[in-house]
């Protein structure tokens, strides 16, 4: 059976762009593969937040990706395998700073932070070895990982050449066109766990939350007699707004004005959110079992990663 393998980092609470982008296509993944789905914890510390936020986003997070259904996934938090740290360090040792220093997302990142953490220079370098460990044929990434992929081929390719073959080389798979939800109050930019909240649908938003916050969603910037439709050019607003109600299950046969647009893609997204947050007020009220789940998924993949680390660790001569 083929391996898959997804990484969320806990940066912020998940959002409905995480559940149409990634959380509903990783469920339905587990039918046709052996799926790994992981919290990427230690990739939440490239950038400061406080040991509580990080904790109780690790703890929401857990528990949501029960809730939306991957039960049947080898669920684990990467903290909890150590051989991701120590595969990362053998890796470092053949990647070298000028690639990692190409790496576009940190010269974003370290643009907009007046100190830059090593981590944050050398997270993708984790990202490949969260990725070589368990030798997943396929990875499916948006194209904002495309680069670190290409890094992480090049990487293991740099380590087969010169240690002896180790690492399959993984396929970037482009993931089939799921929905790429745009922020509310923004829409030219992506909704995002770690933007700004006005904007963004978090799953656990209470009904009255997600009402206000649709209502509030940006429709035109010249108002006027137009009509509802999709041009996500001229009105990326209500395009948004009209992909979000479909992938929500809803229809805009009926909608003719932009409040009834509204009103059903509240609808909608109440009623997608609805089962997942009543899933999840019972797996809050037992963390034990929670943490139980995730504790069998990390032996697994302790298991499952322990001869390839071996391997490395063998082939560089420790
Ligand atoms: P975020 O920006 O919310 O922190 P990440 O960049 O960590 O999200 O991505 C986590 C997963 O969620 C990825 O698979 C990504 O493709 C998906 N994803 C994130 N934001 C969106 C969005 N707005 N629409 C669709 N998918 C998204
Ligand atoms: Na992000």
């Amino acid at each position: 059976m083929t391996r898959r393998l997804s990484l969320l980092t806990p940066s912020g609470r998940l959002t409905l762009g995480n559940l149409l982008g990634a959380l509903r296509p990783m469920r339905d993944g587990q039918d046709t593969a052996d799926c790994f789905y992981g919290i990427s914890d230690l990739h939440a510390l490239t950038t400061p937040r406080s040991p509580e936020t990080l904790r109780a986003a690790i703890a929401e997070q857990s528990a949501l990706l029960l809730a939306v259904g991957l039960d049947r996934s080898t669920l684990f938090r990467q903290s909890r395998v150590p051989a991701h740290t120590e595969l990362s360090y053998l890796l470092e040792c053949v990647a070298t700073t000028g690639e990692l220093g190409r790496m576009i997302q940190f010269k974003e990142k370290s643009r907009r932070h007046e100190t830059v953490r090593c981590s944050l220079f050398t997270y993708p370098v984790l990202m490949a070895a969260d990725i070589l460990l368990y030798q997943p044929e396929q990875v499916p990434v948006g194209d904002d990982q495309r680069q670190h992929i290409e890094l992480t081929r090049d990487v293991a390719l740099r380590f087969n050449t010169t240690y002896g073959e180790v690492f399959t080389l993984p396929e970037i798979t482009v993931p089939p066109a799921g929905a790429r939800v745009m922020d509310l109050a923004e829409p030219t930019r992506k909704m995002s766990k770690s933007g700004p909240e006005a904007g963004s649908i978090a799953l656990l938003d209470p009904p009255d939350v997600v009402r206000r916050k649709i209502a509030r969603a940006v429709t035109d910037s010249d108002p006027g007699p137009d009509p509802v439709r999709a041009d996500r050019d001229a009105k990326p607003g209500v395009t948004n707004l009209l992909e979000i109600l479909t992938a929500c299950g809803g229809s805009a046969d009926d909608v003719t004005t932009y409040g009834a647009l509204k009103s059903a893609v509240t609808d909608a997204v109440v009623a997608e959110l609805a089962p997942i947050q009543a899933r999840y007020a019972d797996l809050a009220a037992d963390p034990a079992y929670v943490q139980e789940v995730f504790e069998r998924g990390a032996a697994r993949c302790r298991e499952v990663t322990a001869p390839v680390l071996a391997a490395a660790r063998a082939a560089v001569g420790l």
